[in-house]
């Protein structure tokens, strides 16, 4: 986390709390789940969702700082809660240089795991008495979204030829609504009106999904010790993700006897070999899947950022454009 907001004290010492309270939340619970929950929680992510709900809450001329570190920490929470489910879907065996919830668990307790802390980020939110701020319906929307688009996934594993749209979807859900949603709900905390609110909600996508790309090009070429996680996973776990996309489509440019990346994914049988995943993770890399999937997460940013350009506040949004850049250029 310091290296992200070592330039924003304020922010840094907001995250400090929203922290303390996803600790004391866990330790408050019985001590089997405590014990479970406690590495999980202490494993010290990017607290990249509740870094935007405190900005986007500091647009507005005036904020409840207290309500904001709480709605903070809801977001910490959900996305604590899909970590712990993802990591079972995906078979992960580490995060933030951790063993996974699943690694040490199993999946009964890690799904039950994960039940815990929504549960709790539920009590959260409705103990906001503010009828618009987290609202249930629109939390409810986004996480509808999330496990919408991660069953879908689940559901297409192993079908690597799908279009870019259904890809987009699926990150859409998955990820970028997640985004959305912090970004909105700190709107929401500053009383920004609602058109203003909804243009939070729109940076908050679209930096989502420039995210979830570059997390995919992560995993092709990302480094597993800065990562804190496993890498080549996505085609491994038979995920198709934008760079294999971009590859395949570059190969229906060519000769039908040259398709090599085409014709391994189409004749090996399901789940591909470690041989056939070294072979399918050069070719992408050879037929410029990640280079194009870059232009595209570029092509999301410079949306997020014109859009973060125009709000009003501008030590905000030059808090968020640096935030941004340094996702930007993260490795890990
Ligand atoms: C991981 O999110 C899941 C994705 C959406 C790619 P983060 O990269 O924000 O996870 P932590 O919280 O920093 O570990
Ligand atoms: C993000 O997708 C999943 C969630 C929204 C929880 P990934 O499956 O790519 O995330 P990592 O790579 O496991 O962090
Ligand atoms: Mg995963
Ligand atoms: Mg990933």
């Amino acid at each position: 986390m310091q290296d992200f907001y070592e330039h924003a004290p304020a922010l840094k010492q907001e995250l400090q709390s929203v922290q303390a309270i996803i600790e004391k939340t866990v330790d408050s619970a019985h001590a089997f789940i405590r014990t479970l929950l406690r590495s999980h929680v202490q494993s010290g992510g990017k607290m990249l969702r509740p870094a935007l709900v405190l900005l986007c809450s500091r647009l507005g001329e005036e904020s409840d700082r207290d309500k904001a570190v709480r709605v903070a920490s809801v977001l910490e929470m959900i996305h604590l809660a899909s970590l712990a489910h993802d990591d079972i879907i995906d078979s992960a065996k580490t995060r933030r240089g951790v063993p996974t919830l699943f690694a040490q668990a199993g999946a009964k307790q890690a799904v039950l795991a994960g039940d815990y802390l929504l549960a709790r980020a539920l009590a959260l939110v409705s103990a906001e008495e503010s009828g618009d701020m987290m609202n249930a319906q629109i939390v409810s929307n986004a996480l509808a979204r999330l496990c919408e688009s991660e069953l879908e996934q689940d559901a297409g594993q192993g079908d690597f030829f799908i279009s870019k749209t259904t890809y987009f979807r699926r990150i859409g859900g998955k990820t970028a609504s997640l985004f959305a949603l912090s970004c909105y709900a700190g709107a929401s905390v500053g009383k920004l009106p609602e058109l203003e609110r909804m243009v939070c909600h729109r940076i908050g996508y679209t930096m989502g999904m420039a995210f979830q790309i570059q997390d995919d090009i992560l995993d092709y070429v990302g480094n597993k010790e800065k990562l804190g996680k496993q890498t080549g996973k996505d085609l491994k776990e038979g995920i198709p993700t934008l760079p294999l996309l971009l590859a395949l489509e570059a190969e229906q440019e060519m000769d039908e006897q040259d398709r090599k990346l085409t014709a391994l994914l189409k004749s090996r049988n399901k789940p591909l070999s470690k041989v056939s995943v070294t072979k399918a993770v050069a070719l992408v890399k050879t037929l410029g899947g990640v280079q194009k999937a870059d232009s595209i997460a570029q092509s999301y940013k410079y949306r997020a950022l014109k859009d973060i350009q125009s709000l009003k506040n501008h030590e905000i949004a030059t808090q968020l454009t640096q935030l941004f850049e340094k996702l930007a250029v993260r490795s890990g």
